[in-house]
């Protein structure tokens, strides 16, 4: 396993959900409540992923234009903070594009045609023809996302997690490849006497602990040191980032994943909640429609009458109890079902009331949302400027190094 390549600005997320539909519980529970606690801690950004969805659907953008707005209205209705993160749209933010193409220069083959989603959403997705350039490149794509940004930590599913590696390889071959500037070294000592005598002396202790010790404490040390040091260029930081490890300049720090621990939200059947699989309840989905999908979803097979007595962990509304419930309402349900002292309709009741509880606030803010398309416009708007000025520092750098910025 490789040693983590701790990025620059590790408190920097980002994060992207493409825009094909109506979000559902599925989603609130998997991926908004984590965005929610990611952004008090760390600077968020969250944006809609068009362009991803572009390689799946290029056949009905139709879909992609009538979802987006709604899709930032869930985002911002779960309780998603423009004041704490910024929102924007890929396609608002062209610089993706350029460094997507940019990285695709130098990333092998291979390296897309082994990530596992590649062959897995062909074969589960063919009706669609996804033999393209576009949907090879989409994990690059993604790669270009997060480098952009210099993102540090992305929050994504265990299915996504290929793709941060990928992007790892690719920012790694990137740093190796622009990361070696003539008079590096001399570059590198000037740097660190720019740091003063204390921390100058500091930081060599650190890298010649590193280097000759392996400590992986001493570098994460040597990392902070660099992080806190104000008068430092960022070519400079970037050099002594690169020059502690005893590699070249780090201009894409390696990102790491951050697998969120939510447990996967079940369907109405027991599977994962899933458009596809079409058990579904939506985010914002009216409360009598909630009512009834709970109502009449299926239990344990087993308990046909209301005198057997049956077993929760054959019912999927069990698995919905251990989403929603206590300790104590689940152990009404275990002792009761298995006795047959309740009958299915009294167990679904506690769901029922939990998860109209959990959409109450949820719907609400959305309303307000809804009644003021251009706030929510505004909000995308202000993202869309932050997210570019962030952008094109990074590309800018990125051509400076490449050798592209002719003039
Ligand atoms: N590929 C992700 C998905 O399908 C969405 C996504 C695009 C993303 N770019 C990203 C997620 C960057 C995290 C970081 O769900
Ligand atoms: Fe499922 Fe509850 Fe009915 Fe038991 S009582 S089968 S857990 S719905």
């Amino acid at each position: 396993m490789n040693e983590v390549l701790v990025a620059t600005q590790h408190q920097r997320v980002l994060s992207g959900m493409r825009p094909t539909g109506l979000l559902h519980l599925g989603h609130y529970h998997g991926v908004l409540k984590n965005w929610v606690e990611l952004q008090h801690k760390y600077e968020c950004l969250f944006f809609v992923a068009d362009w991803h969805a572009l390689t799946t659907h290029y056949e009905e953008t139709g879909i992609i234009a009538d979802s987006i707005w709604e899709m930032v209205i869930d985002w911002l209705a779960a309780g998603v903070d423009p004041g704490d993160a910024t929102l924007f749209i890929q396609s608002q933010v062209p610089e993706h594009a350029e460094l997507h193409l940019l990285l695709s220069m130098m990333t092998p083959l291979g390296w897309l045609e082994r990530v596992p989603s590649y062959k897995d959403q062909q074969e589960k997705l063919r009706e669609r023809d996804l033999a393209t350039y576009g949907f090879l490149g989409y994990p690059l794509l993604q790669s270009a996302d997060i480098l952009t940004y210099k993102a540090g930590l992305v929050p994504v599913g265990e299915d996504q997690v290929a793709h941060v590696e990928l992007t790892r390889e690719v920012a790694r071959r990137f740093n190796h490849l622009y990361g070696r500037e003539p008079g590096f070294e001399e570059k590198a000592e000037a740097a660190v006497r720019k740091m003063g005598k204390k921390n100058g002396k500091l930081y060599r202790e650190f890298r010649r602990r590193y280097q000759e010790q392996g400590e992986p404490e001493a570098r994460e040390k040597g990392r902070a040191l660099l992080e806190a040091q104000q008068n430092l260029s960022l070519g400079d930081q970037e050099r002594l980032f690169g020059f502690l490890e005893g590699a070249g300049r780090v201009i894409l720090p390696e990102p790491q994943p951050l697998l969120s621990h939510a447990s996967k939200m079940p369907g109405l059947d027991g599977q994962k909640m899933s458009k596809s699989y079409g058990n579904t309840i939506s985010l914002r989905e009216e409360p009598a429609s909630v009512e009834k999908k709970l109502r009449t979803m299926p239990t344990d097979p087993a308990r046909v009458r209301r005198t057997d007595p049956g077993t929760p962990a054959k019912c999927p509304v069990w698995q919905l109890h251990q989403v929603y419930s206590d300790q104590d309402a689940q152990k009404w349900v275990q002792e009761g079902c298995q006795s047959a002292s309740i009958g299915c309709l009294d167990c679904k009741q506690p769901v029922i009331d939990a998860v109209l509880a959990e959409q109450g606030p949820i719907r609400e803010r959305a309303e307000e949302y809804q009644a003021r398309p251009e706030a929510v416009r505004g909000i995308i708007a202000d993202g869309g400027e932050k997210a570019r000025d962030l952008a094109r520092e990074t590309l800018e750098e990125v051509r400076e190094v490449m050798g592209l910025d002719y003039s």
